[in-house]
């Protein structure tokens, strides 16, 4: 029988939060219960007892948490790899994937910095081009998938980077229908799936994109650093570990059946000594999820639905909007912060950012402890709440009171922000 989740959930197991705070962000860092953390303590030390037997057997451990893992995300487990986050997944990829000069890589104008990041590397280094695709929301997935269309007709780009749900605006992508749209036109599709797992259904052989990286440690409950990374069988011999390691071959390397069908295991479950205990603790996340959480369905639809109810809720209460096309919301919400009621100029506060940290984000976190991350976005000021099972809607109603009282001290300590009135 599933718990009562809420607040009785998150005193019962996730005891590692400090109770004073307001956990309305699990979106950025993710969070873990107290079994699983308990065995994670357990799992760091655990190479001690006999470090020659665990790094000997480590590719066992390795392989038995892909198995569980293609059981959640519906896959072979031999196209399956564990890397230690989102951005080293993303990069991992990326600096692996023959480009030649002049290969065009297409994104979305609003992709995560980091792997932003690594386009512009790409560019700089080898004269891999790229094209940005403007996404302002509200904007329907049929304009979305219009504009990438119109792209990848007029520039013929070699390969899409896109997101599950990107992070700031908190916004589901439409992702299966731009891997159709990347099959379509021979490009090679890699899905930014740092909130994936966890966070919205996912079945990768429905989606069966060319490369896709999932964060663990976000909305899995798996505690940092772990991340799952797909390969299509297609693009196996393509892709090498980073660092570069004893396990290399090259590409070109003709392997016996076998050796191929475990060319990613071979690989990447050891590329230099590290901790494992996130590994080892996969199983664990997984127990919880399906015997104390009641399985995944159970704790999407609860994240979910309080997802729509904080939109609801927030809005309301501030007298403004939220991003509210059905299909954008997954356990976050965007919801508008009071600007204008408040005489706060926005534009002021995306060109002064900074300011913005210190003012707003400093005293929410040391004084206040609840924060909620922010963004500037089309010409509005988006608070972005994340949902999970340890929440309730009175954690949403404290914390967005907290940002407009910061909002207000911020109006005396940064005098840039005063809307001007004429
Ligand atoms: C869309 C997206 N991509 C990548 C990342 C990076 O994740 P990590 O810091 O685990 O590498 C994040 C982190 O929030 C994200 O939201």
């Amino acid at each position: 029988m599933t718990e009562k989740f809420g607040k009785q959930f998150r005193e019962k197991y996730f005891t590692s939060i400090d109770p004073e705070v307001y956990p309305v962000n699990h979106g950025s860092w993710g969070q873990a219960p107290d079994p699983v953390i308990q065995k994670f303590k357990q799992a760091s030390g655990e190479q001690y007892h006999y470090t020659d037997k665990f790094f000997h057997d480590i590719r066992d451990k390795y392989t038995d948490a892909l198995k569980q893992l293609s059981e959640v995300v519906n896959c072979d487990y031999h196209n399956l790899a564990l890397v230690d986050n989102a951005t080293t997944g993303v990069n991992t990829i990326l600096r692996s994937y023959p480009f030649k000069k002049g290969d065009k890589i297409v994104m979305q104008s609003n992709v995560y910095g980091s792997c932003y990041n690594v386009v512009k590397f790409l560019n700089y280094r080898y004269g891999v081009e790229y094209v940005e695709i403007e996404v302002n929301y509200p904007i329907s997935d049929d304009e979305i998938l219009q504009k990438f269309e119109k792209v990848f007709k007029e520039e013929k780009p070699t390969m899409c980077l896109f997101d599950t749900i990107s992070s700031m605006p908190g916004v589901i992508f439409p992702f299966k229908q731009l891997v159709n749209l990347c099959k379509k036109y021979d490009v090679v599709s890699l899905i930014d799936g740092a909130h994936g797992i966890g966070c919205i259904p996912q079945d990768l052989s429905e989606i069966a994109p060319d490369f896709y990286v999932s964060n663990l440690h976000k909305w899995f409950f798996v505690p940092t650093a772990c991340a799952l990374m797909y390969v299509d069988a297609k693009q196996h011999h393509k892709i090498h570990t980073m660092p570069i390691s004893h396990s290399y071959v090259q590409d070109d390397v003709k392997l016996s059946e076998e050796q191929e069908l475990n060319r990613l295991i071979d690989r990447f479950s050891f590329i230099g000594a590290k901790n494992y205990a996130s590994v080892s603790v996969i199983s664990d996340a997984i127990k919880f999820r399906n015997e104390v959480c009641g399985g995944e369905e159970t704790i999407y639809k609860y994240c979910n639905s309080l997802a729509k109810q904080v939109g609801e809720v927030i809005s309301k209460q501030w007298g403004t909007s939220y991003l509210d096309q059905e299909n954008l919301i997954s356990a976050m919400v965007n919801v508008e912060v009071p600007c204008e009621s408040l005489g706060i100029d926005v534009a002021a506060i995306k060109a002064n950012w900074t300011r913005f940290d210190q003012t707003v984000y400093t005293p929410s976190i040391d004084v206040h402890k609840s924060f909620i991350p922010c963004v500037v976005h089309n010409g509005k000021l988006y608070a972005r709440f994340s949902c999970h099972v340890y929440n309730e809607l009175s954690d949403y109603q404290h914390a967005a009171d907290v940002l407009v009282k910061v909002m207000k001290d911020s109006l005396e300590l940064e005098p840039l922000f005063k809307k001007l009135t004429i």
